[in-house]
């Protein structure tokens, strides 16, 4: 089944504000993405597989609950890795992957030029982390190249989505759900979101 999550909590969308804002610089914008993927991320792990286990508190034993099942973050390049520092450090066990993609400026196609994936996708939980959800190209690639290497349980993690994105995903992918802050109204004519936030690789890594 196709689904949908925007994620409304208000600190999230104060990050999305601050992120949006073109005043934000890219030191600052590099701290919001990381707290805006730590809260998509962990909306996108809540049925997560857990398994019942014990420790040993200073007084007793307690009864405890685990995370039952591998976890992967795979990142478009660039602009995923933006969403992937305080998300890792709150799941260490996750094994990273990435995914190099960059959309060819005249016909918005994604372009392949790296790929490197964590060992036993079929069994992992697999987010796919890439805060934009233009016209849906390069998510669809991204998931097909996971699909190829075997994983099955894929959520694509992103900030800013546009219908035609989500439609495009859901279209080659019907399997994958997608979480998101927003969803924006026009993709246009050369591809970008609007209002949206503008080119999130450039304002993550100050190459503007
Ligand atoms: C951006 C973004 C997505 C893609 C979304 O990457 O991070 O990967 O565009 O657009 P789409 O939905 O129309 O495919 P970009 O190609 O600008 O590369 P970059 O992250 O290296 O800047
Ligand atoms: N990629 C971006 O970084 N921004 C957009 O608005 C669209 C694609």
């Amino acid at each position: 089944m196709s689904t949908v999550r925007i994620v409304a909590h208000p600190v999230l969308q104060e990050a999305l504000a601050r992120l949006r804002d073109k005043g934000t610089k890219p030191a600052e914008f590099r701290r919001l993405m990381g707290d805006a993927g730590l809260i998509l991320g962990l909306a996108a792990l809540e049925d997560l597989r857990t398994a019942a286990g014990k420790v040993e508190t200073p007084l007793k034993t307690a009864k405890v609950q685990r995370i039952g099942q591998p976890v992967a973050f795979v990142s478009v390049l660039r602009a995923g890795l933006g969403l992937l520092p305080r998300l890792s450090d709150m799941v260490p066990d996750a094994a990273a992957g990435h995914i190099g993609l960059y959309r060819d400026e005249e016909t918005l196609n994604p372009i392949r030029y790296y790929v490197r994936l964590p060992k036993r996708l079929p069994d992992t939980k697999t987010l796919l982390l890439d805060p934009m959800l233009a016209t849906g190209g390069s998510a669809a690639e991204a998931v097909r190249i996971l699909k190829t290497d075997g994983a099955k349980d894929i959520t694509l993690v992103c900030l800013l989505a546009t219908k035609a994105g989500i439609k495009r995903v859901h279209r080659e992918h019907p399997d994958v759900a997608i979480v998101t802050a927003a969803v924006d109204p026009v993709l246009n004519k050369v591809g970008y979101i609007v209002p949206g936030l503008g080119d999130a690789g450039d304002r993550i890594f100050g190459t503007l």
